[in-house]
């Protein structure tokens, strides 16, 4: 494979990050110029990095091309490149179709979408990828795992659990806010809420045939702190809440 991307940005610089962190790695990787400090920040960390001169440079640079420009310039960017049949392009551009997308990049017709996180430099989380590819299921998949899906709807579907995580911090800094008030040092409250929830995030792995609510369970006695806090937000609509939320990111994705 030789690696090319279109829009060298935070999320390319975590893809190549991650990739050439793995043993051995030696995938030719050409980026274009913007940014420009991003990209020769990439070339002086990594020998296999190359910045081409400009876009078009980097698709006949390269058999397999990530569009990783933001959604608003993205169509007036691809129009003005002229694509080859053999391309294997995949778009990470979160907010554009595949199918429009493909029309976009013909004559290229291996054309798929794919959903990674920034925590790919650390070879973490998941890569959403559509449609089903192998090619692009064993790339993602050794920089943090795949998740393949068929169609359109449910990569949309997916795509809403990304909406979450500012929620999830805001969630661990109300635990730790609350803890510093009760005079507990900021460190010790954050090392021990920290250790607990690395611990929790464990659990689906150590048990994967139970569902989440399974899992809650487990921490539920009858009448105990957990039964009361989670009967209390449940109460107070908290979760029926966080549940419209996603309802309308949803809708937002699909441009409802
Ligand atoms: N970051 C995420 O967590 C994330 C997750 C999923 C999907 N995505 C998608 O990934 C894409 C990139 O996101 P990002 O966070 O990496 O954005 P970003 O950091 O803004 O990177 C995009 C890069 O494109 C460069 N650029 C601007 N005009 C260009 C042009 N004409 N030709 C080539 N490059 C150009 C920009 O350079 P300048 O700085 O010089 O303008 C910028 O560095 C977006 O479409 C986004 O929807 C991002």
């Amino acid at each position: 494979m030789r690696l090319g991307f279109v829009g060298t940005g935070a999320l390319s610089s975590a893809i190549v990050t991650g990739l050439k962190s793995l043993p051995g790695e030696t995938t030719p990787v050409v980026v274009s110029p913007r940014n420009e400090a991003i990209a020769a920040e990439l070339a002086q960390r990594f020998p296999d990095v190359r910045i081409a001169a400009d876009n078009q440079a980097v698709l006949d640079q390269c058999d397999t091309v990530m569009l990783t420009v933001r959604p608003q310039i993205a169509r007036e960017v691809l129009q003005e490149l002229r694509f080859r049949p053999d391309h294997h392009v995949v778009s990470l551009i979160a907010t554009i179709s595949r199918e429009e997308i493909a029309g976009l990049v013909a004559p290229a017709t291996h054309v798929g979408k794919a959903l990674p996180m920034p925590m790919i430099a650390r070879l973490q989380g998941a890569t959403i990828i559509c449609p089903p590819d192998p090619i692009m299921a064993a790339f993602f998949g050794r920089l943090g795992g795949v998740i393949e899906v068929e169609d359109q709807s449910e990569f949309d579907a997916l795509s809403v659990v990304t909406a979450t995580y500012a929620s999830y911090f805001k969630y661990l800094d109300t635990i730790h806010a609350w803890v510093r008030s009760q005079g507990v040092s900021g460190d010790k409250a954050r090392d021990y809420i920290t250790s607990i929830f690395k611990a929790l995030a464990n659990a689906p792995d150590t048990a994967p045939d139970e569902d989440f609510m399974h899992l809650a369970q487990d921490y539920v006695t009858r009448g105990g702190i957990n039964e009361q806090v989670l009967r209390e937000l449940t109460e107070r609509g908290t979760f029926e809440a966080f549940a419209e939320s996603l309802e309308r990111v949803h809708r937002r994705i699909v441009g409802k």
